[in-house]
Formats: structure tokens, sequence, C-alpha cells
């Protein structure tokens, strides 16, 4: 049986852009959807398809950038001299790929594997090869886009710049994405031929669809959503991106057996991982880094964030989890309990107005209302360490460093300081004192002062 050879993919990622629209000291492509920078999201994207090699184009200064995207590589143009000269940037480090090379922008982020696998396709599917795939997409407003001009064969022939368009060309309403699929054979040589003779003054990429359709190449295009290629270039883009894609993260959650009570109010991130029959209340957030176990319950106004949550655990309402919070199966986290660096054992439970950090906690200890790991001196970090089935009263404080030993109990309103043994008792507070009636007699002194009062 013969098998098909999986394709190289490799891509290149545009993010030179200043995005001055932004009004930002951050670069475009670093500001988050769903808890991740944009450009991280492409990446993802162009992971997903399998591409071997990634070149993400930025303006110069722009390290920031070059540092968030590691492992990837990235290409500096010098100057913005439009897109195909940007492209061009990435020359030196894929000039030699055979393959498919994709384009894409950095400020793109919503566009699916699933889309890029279209392109892949198409591009392969012919005999000879389609030499260059170009996504388009049908939007309300065309506006300024690039007009895709197809013959009447079906076959992509140029693009034209809005700029550059007859009236005629501005009617067509499939419209110019930006991303393209390319044969990587053919790219540079296409690039080299682009000159700037245009209403911008610009190197555009477009352009290579025109060259290639001259000399008898074959071009395509693919349709796609307008949702996935929303462009982001100011804040009120950058939230309709967020929308669609909490939208999007939401539905997937609900189709993976996740049940929200009002998912319009849950925020979920791009790694939020999520088990089966896991329960989610009204206004829940989740930050980076969380995973949550088969059949958690998380109630109404949490706050979850590079947390672990075991399975079976209950977790809020009005919780919040910061990270390097682990709870193991069937924890219970309660109202305003703030958990930071800590280990809840199997079947803990702090269940009321508690602050647990940098602290372990053993399997099945209650930790009472109040308690409080006082984990900072001020210049230090210290740890607190519970041990299994111990029982912490309420009010209590914790003073890191500490260790309480498995099954002591912990008076209430205690301030520990030093270790507790295993099934001790310790406790710190003052001895009660009682004086039997004088509460009675306390009374009877006031009332007789304030009528003496009233009456002289
Ligand atoms: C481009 C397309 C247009 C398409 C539209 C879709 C060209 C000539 N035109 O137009 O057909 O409909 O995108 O949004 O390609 N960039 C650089 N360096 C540059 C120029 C651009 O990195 O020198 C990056 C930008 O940061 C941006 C992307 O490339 O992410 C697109 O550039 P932009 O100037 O927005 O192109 P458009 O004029 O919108
Ligand atoms: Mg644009």
């Amino acid at each position: 049986m013969a098998s098909k050879q999986a394709s190289k993919i490799a891509a290149i990622v545009l993010a030179a852009g200043k995005g001055t629209r932004m009004k930002s000291l951050l670069p475009k492509v670093m500001h988050a959807v769903a808890g991740r920078p944009m450009v991280l999201h492409v990446l993802d994207t162009v992971e997903a398809i399998g591409a071997e090699r990634a070149v993400v184009v930025v303006g110069p200064g722009m390290d920031d950038v070059a540092k968030a995207v590691q492992p990837y590589e990235t290409a500096v143009q010098a100057e913005q001299r439009g897109t195909a000269d940007a492209v061009k940037a990435a020359k030196q480090a894929l000039g030699d790929f055979r393959g498919t090379v994709f384009v894409l922008y950095g400020d793109t982020p919503l566009i699916t594997p699933e889309t890029l696998r279209h392109m892949l396709d198409a591009r392969e599917r012919a005999k000879p090869a389609t030499s260059v795939v170009v996504l388009g997409f049908r939007p309300a407003v065309p506006g300024g886009y690039g007009r895709l001009v197809v013959d009447r064969a079906g076959a992509l022939t140029r693009i034209v710049e809005a700029k550059d368009a007859s009236p005629a060309e501005l009617k067509i309403g499939l419209c110019n994405s930006g991303v393209m699929a390319v044969d990587g054979a053919l790219l540079w040589e296409l690039l080299d031929k682009v000159d700037n003779k245009n209403a911008k003054g610009e190197y555009y990429l477009t352009d290579i669809v025109g060259l290639a359709s001259r000399r008898k190449l074959r071009c395509g295009v693919i349709e796609a959503p307008e949702e996935q290629l929303l462009g982001v270039n100011d804040r009120v883009d950058l939230a309709k991106a967020e929308a669609a894609l909490q939208d999007r993260l939401r539905r997937a959650a609900m189709e993976s057996g996740v049940t929200m009570t009002d998912p319009a109010t849950v925020f979920l991130a791009a790694d939020t991982r999520l088990g089966k029959d896991v329960v989610i209340g009204p206004n829940v957030v989740f930050g980076p880094g969380v995973t949550i176990g088969d059949n958690v319950e998380i109630r109404a106004f949490c706050h979850i964030e590079g947390a672990a949550v075991g399975p079976q655990a209950i977790v809020g309402p009005f919780a919040r989890l910061r990270p390097g919070t682990v709870l193991e199966r069937a924890a219970h986290i309660g109202n305003f309990v703030e958990c930071k660096a800590a280990l809840i054992g199997e079947g803990a439970k702090a269940n009321h107005l508690t602050y647990v950090g940098d602290a372990e906690v053993g399997a099945g200890t209650n930790i009472g209302a109040g308690t409080i790991t006082a984990n900072y001196d001020g210049f230090f970090k210290h740890k607190t360490v519970i041990g299994a089935g111990a029982s912490i009263g309420s009010n209590t404080v914790l003073v890191a460093p500490v260790r309480v030993g498995d099954g002591a109990l912990v008076g209430a309103s205690s301030t520990i300081t030093r270790d507790v043994a295993p099934d001790a008792i310790a406790v710190t507070r003052a001895e009660q004192r009682e004086l039997p009636g004088a509460a009675k007699r306390y009374r009877e002194k006031k009332r007789a002062e304030k009528a003496k009062a009233k009456g002289g």
C-alpha cells in the first residue's frame, strides 16, 4: 500500500507592524487574547498543522516578541516597505526550504488549523500542484481589503489592492485575508520580481499571484468565515477577538463534557484543561495554566490561575486559587479562601475566610474559618506544613516556617510559632476567666448612674 508522504510545512508570521492604533508600549502582537499573546495563538495554529519551521518577522527593537516566540526564530524587517518585503526578511532562514510556506499575520489570531489544512490540501491535491493558495473571505464590508480576481474557470489570476482597483474590481465581494500557502521552491523568485509601482509605493505580497499566473502557474482560493480573519488594529478589535475566542473555547468545553450554568460569564484561557463532568457556575475566571480534573464543581465567582484541581474537588463560591496551587482528590476550598503555592491533600478542607500560602496540608485535614498562614516576614517567604488528619481551629495564625504534625489539633484563635507534634493539642490563647454574676452587677451599677444623671 502506498503511503501518502507527509508534506513539509513552514510558516512566516508577519509582525513587524508597530500597531500605533493600539496606543501601547507593547508591540501589538504581544497583546493577549484568552490569556495568551496573539502571536502565540498563530504559532499554536501553525504547530497544530505540523509545521516544522516558523519564522516571525518583527520590526527593529522588538526583542520582547523575539523572546516570547522562542524556540521559533525571528527575522528583522529593517523598514516597513510592504508585505512582500516583510516576507523577504525570512529568506535567510527559509530560502532553501522545500514544501509549503504559509504566510500569516501575527495580529490575526482566530484562524483555525482546519482552515490551514484545507489550504494545504488545495495546494497539493492538483497535479501539478497549485503554486499559490490564497485564503479568501467575503466580509460584510469589503472596504480596504484586496480583491481576488478569479477567471471563468475558477482560477485566481491576480489580487488587486483596494487603492489600485477599478470601480468594477471594487465590486468584487471575495477579498484577500492576507493568508497564503505558497510553494517554497517558487516563493523567493516570485518575490524578487515584485516592485513597488502602485498607489501605496509598497512591495505587495499580493503581486506574486499575478506573477505566478502569468507564468501559467496555477493559483487558487479557499474561503473561510470572516470570524476567523478578524485582524486586530485597536483595543476595540482586541475585545472583539477576545469575545469570539471565548465563545469558541466555551463551546469546545461544553462539547467535551463540561456544564456551564451561564457560559457567557465564564472566561477561559487558551490553555485551560477541563475534565469530564466539570460543573462551572456563573462568573468564573480562568487565568493561564489551569487543569481541572473530572467531576469537579467550581461554584460561582471564583478566580483560578496556575492551579491544578484534582477530581471531585469543590471550589468556591468566591474562592481564589493562585499559581502553584494543587488540590488533590475531593479537596474543598470554600468561600473567601485564597490559596497560593499550596498543596491541599486528598479530602482536606478549607471552607471559610482563609489564606493558605506556601503551604502543604495533609489528607483529610480541616482548616477552620479564618485561618491564616503568615508566610511572609517582610523579606522572605516561609513554608507551613500541616500533616494529615489534623484540625486547625478557627482564627488561627500559623507563623511560618512551622510544622503541625499528623493528627494534631490546634485550638481556635491560636498563634502558632513553634512546631506542633503529631497527635498533640496546641493552644495559645489566654485562659478564660469567669466572674459569677458580674455582668448583672455591672448593668445595675450603670443603670443607677444613668438614672442619677437624668434626675439631677
Ligand atoms: C493586506 C493585503 C490585502 C489584504 C489585507 C488583509 C497586501 C499588499 N495587502 O493589506 O490584500 O486584504 O492585508 O488584512 O499584502 N507588515 C509587516 N511589514 C510591512 C507591512 C506589513 O510586517 O512592511 C505586517 C503588518 O504588521 C500586518 C500585516 O503585515 O500584520 C499586513 O499589513 P497591513 O499593512 O495591515 O496590510 P493591508 O494594507 O491591510
Ligand atoms: Mg491591515
